[in-house]
């Protein structure tokens, strides 16, 4: 097959991990006689250095046009001044809506070989392996009015949590159709003691919950949700919540594999076009040293493959190789090792195992 793929490395870190997960996208496409044409498109702080927007019209019109975008990270600390106009984060939110890209997926399933970089108690991680499916282009980080005022009782700051009915019922039912392919439970979270959009939100997860009778529906409020990854993560199947929800408890469930480096994710919409990202930052701490974890990129290239070119037995190869390296000891400084490999090492070392 023949695709086209948008890659937006993004800041820190982003270059240097997208650049191996495009190695091993390259790599998996020979062996099976894909082609894969690759062009990068500025996003986040870079374009902001560059052009001084955080997304460029011209990476806009390339992500859309193309049938997938492999994203690395952006932001950093000089782009941090909270008085700027213009912030990175503003290009990944702008790209994630113009695109219409509403399901951000986020699988977690930790390895058994690296349950030592758990802070948890082994027997809290073991057989975990569920996924989170976030709303990612409503709530309070697009609802309207938004904004600060200055009033007669001082300066004032909103943000609107906001939801209509066919939004939530898009990315419940995908929550649902996920859950039918999997242990078929769905907990879906909110917070309907306080909230009138959470009351909304589970109005409409029954309703949709109606069309799926072979799945289970189950309803947890968020702060109980918090604790309960931690202390019986494993009970989970699908985990369906709003968009801030949804931030914060993906963060928190990283936490279950021990390092943010290995997490991918999905952003979806109605079509095929996907965004596709590790969830964790630019870490700019360490960008540049060639030290960072490129799992997290190369498993989200595996995602690329399986939702957005429908090559599903291409992306578990891409899956099994990062497994056996694992495995085998081929580990980056986050997960621990003694004599780490280089972020390059590691993507050869996947590469090698394909
Ligand atoms: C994420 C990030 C982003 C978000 C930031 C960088 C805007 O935290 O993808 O989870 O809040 O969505
Ligand atoms: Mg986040």
């Amino acid at each position: 097959m023949k695709a086209n793929i948008a890659l937006t490395p993004g800041d820190g870190i982003g270059p240097e991990v997208v650049n191996e997960a495009r190695l091993v996208l390259e790599a998996v496409a020979q062996r099976h006689g894909h082609q894969l044409k690759f062009s990068e498109h500025l996003l986040g702080g870079c374009a902001i250095d560059a052009q001084g927007t955080a997304m460029p019209d011209e990476t806009l019109a390339a992500c859309a046009a193309a049938d997938a975008v492999l994203l690395g990270a952006v932001g950093g600390p000089k782009w941090d001044d909270p008085q700027a106009k213009v912030r990175p984060e503003q290009g990944l939110l702008a790209i994630r809506k113009a695109l219409a890209l509403y399901a951000n997926v986020r699988p977690v399933r930790p390895y058994p070989s690296l349950a030592r970089l758990s802070p948890l108690k082994p027997e809290r991680v073991a057989g975990v392996d569920f996924v989170v499916i976030r709303e990612l282009t409503g709530g309070l980080y697009f609802g309207t009015p938004k904004g600060r005022t200055m009033t007669p009782e001082g300066e004032r700051a909103v943000d609107t949590l906001v939801y209509t009915d066919w939004e939530i019922r898009r990315i419940v039912k995908l929550a649902f159709e996920m859950a039918q392919k999997r242990r078929k439970l769905v907990t879906s979270v909110d917070k309907a003691n306080v909230l009138e959009s959470s009351r909304l939100w589970r109005k409409v997860a029954i309703e949709v919950g109606r069309e799926f009778p072979d799945v289970k529906l189950e309803h947890q409020l968020v702060d109980s949700c918090a604790m309960r990854l931690i202390t019986h993560a494993p009970q989970f199947d699908v985990i369906v919540t709003e968009n801030m929800f949804g931030d914060i408890l993906t963060d928190e469930a990283a936490v279950l594999a021990g390092s943010l480096g290995l997490l991918p994710s999905a952003s979806l919409g109605a079509g095929r076009l996907g965004l596709y990202e590790p969830i964790h930052g630019s870490a700019p701490d360490i960008a540049g040293k060639g030290i960072a974890n490129p799992v997290g990129t190369i498993l989200s290239a595996a995602m690329l493959l399986r939702h957005s070119l429908g090559l599903e037995k291409e992306a578990a190869e891409v899956e099994a190789a990062v497994n056996l390296a694992l495995q085998e000891g081929q580990h980056t400084a986050d997960l621990g090792a003694k004599e780490p490999l280089s972020t390059t090492q590691m993507g050869q070392a996947v590469r090698e195992r394909l």
